[in-house]
């Protein structure tokens, strides 16, 4: 059923998204500030930020749901501003399923196809091959309230798989479900995509689905884009103090102090190693030292770079152990702002108790540095 059109797709490779300057605004509200997003055909792109910053807005945007203030949509390079929602060629999939509670899984599925006009045979087909892709095959015939939410959910997807859509939307579509079923229904749309490469947008607070789903992942802040790049760039090189502290989780310990005499040297009076590179060219500049929790490894006393840091918490998660240390008192009186409590996470168990001095060193090649006036990550010229 889907051989001729994913034929024409794959001769014209054109299903990609663009998304360009795009801005929203209600009355004198300014949302969206100018968002570019270049979506190659097929990929699968994760839209993240914190609650407000835009995602859904932007989503509906692409759906023909919000008018468009400025900029433009296209979709296979066709502009699609003023082209109605139900002509876009696109499925959204809500988080709260927003399936018809009267109708059965069958007709649920079969709806959009019928408003088409789609012929019933065609339906039959499509309802059959969604059905068995996604395992609805026994409950065509149930009624919503008649299924567990994992399962309205897979509705909820097949509703949007049998219309064969240039783009999927998906926004936050597992927050309403269990830990162990988000996890299942994760990598069952993974698989999903691999097997129809449709190009999709999904929105989601999960770390870890965002990294392990998307392609590329956008980060949003306040209806800007702060970052886009593949999880492990964003992971690796933040370009700024918002996405290293928005992604990763714990979040990333951020010290500030100055490079001094090839070290970092915190206002917690914490000295503390960077890269050889990074000591040569720094040397003297105010700073803001990043290092994320599983970048600590422990050590013990008197080891070059060791400092000793006091327990405050221990959290053993079995596969890792989660410890929350403060840096000894600063003797020199400065700010309480360089004096936050650090993260750090070991593979090993820790038998360390509240109270107790643990050492730890961070991986110098791992650290992050970031302008101690604009946030921006510094960069070294070589890179
Ligand atoms: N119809 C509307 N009128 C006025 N303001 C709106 C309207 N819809 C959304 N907003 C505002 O636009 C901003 C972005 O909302 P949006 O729903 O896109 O955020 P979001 O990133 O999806 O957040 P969340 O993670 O909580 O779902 C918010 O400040 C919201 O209050
Ligand atoms: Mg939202």
């Amino acid at each position: 059923m889907r051989s001729a059109k994913l034929k024409a797709r794959e001769e014209l490779a054109v299903a990609g998204l663009a998304i360009e300057n795009l801005r929203k605004t209600y009355g004198a509200l300014s949302v969206l500030h100018g968002v570019s997003i270049d979506i190659e055909d097929g990929e699968f792109v994760i839209l993240v930020g914190p609650s407000g910053c835009g995602k859904s807005t932007l989503l509906r945007m692409i759906a023909g749901l919000e008018d468009i203030s400025a900029g433009e949509v296209r979709i296979g390079g066709v502009v699609v501003n003023d082209v109605e929602a139900k002509e876009r060629d696109i499925a959204m999939v809500f988080q709260n399923y927003a399936l018809y509670p009267h109708m059965t899984v069958a007709h649920n599925l079969a709806y959009s196809l019928k408003l088409r006009k789609v012929p019933s045979a065609e339906i039959a087909a499509r309802i059959r091959s969604a059905a068995s892709i996604l395992g609805l095959e026994k409950y065509l015939d149930r009624y919503p309230r008649q299924l567990s939410g994992g399962q309205r959910q897979r509705v909820a997807m097949g509703r949007a798989i049998v219309r064969d859509p240039q783009v999927f939307l998906f926004d936050e579509p597992l927050s309403n479900l269990d830990a162990q079923l988000r996890v299942a229904m994760r990598a069952e749309i993974k698989e999903l995509h691999q097997r129809l490469k449709t190009t999709t947008v999904y929105v989601t607070h999960d770390q870890v689905e965002a990294m392990t789903m998307a392609d590329k992942i956008v980060v949003m802040h306040d209806g800007v884009v702060e970052q886009i790049g593949a999880p492990l760039e964003l992971y690796d090189r933040p370009r700024n103090l918002f996405v290293a502290s928005f992604i990763g989780s714990p979040s990333m310990n951020f010290i500030r102090g100055r490079i001094l005499c090839g070290a970092f040297m915190g206002q917690n009076g914490l000295r503390l190693p960077i890269s050889d590179a990074a000591a040569t060219a720094f040397e003297g500049r105010p700073v803001i030292y990043g290092v994320r929790p599983e970048h600590f490894q422990l050590t013990s006393a008197g080891r070059e770079h060791s400092v000793g840091v006091e327990v405050v918490v221990t959290e053993p998660m079995g596969s890792e152990t989660q410890v929350v240390v403060r840096a000894p008192e600063a003797d020199n009186g400065r700010s309480a702002e360089g004096n936050k409590d650090l993260v750090c996470v070991f593979r090993e168990r820790i038998t360390a108790r509240p109270g107790d001095t643990i050492n730890v060193v961070p991986d110098a090649d791992k650290t992050h540095l970031f302008d101690a006036e604009s946030g921006l990550r510094l960069v070294l010229d070589i890179h």
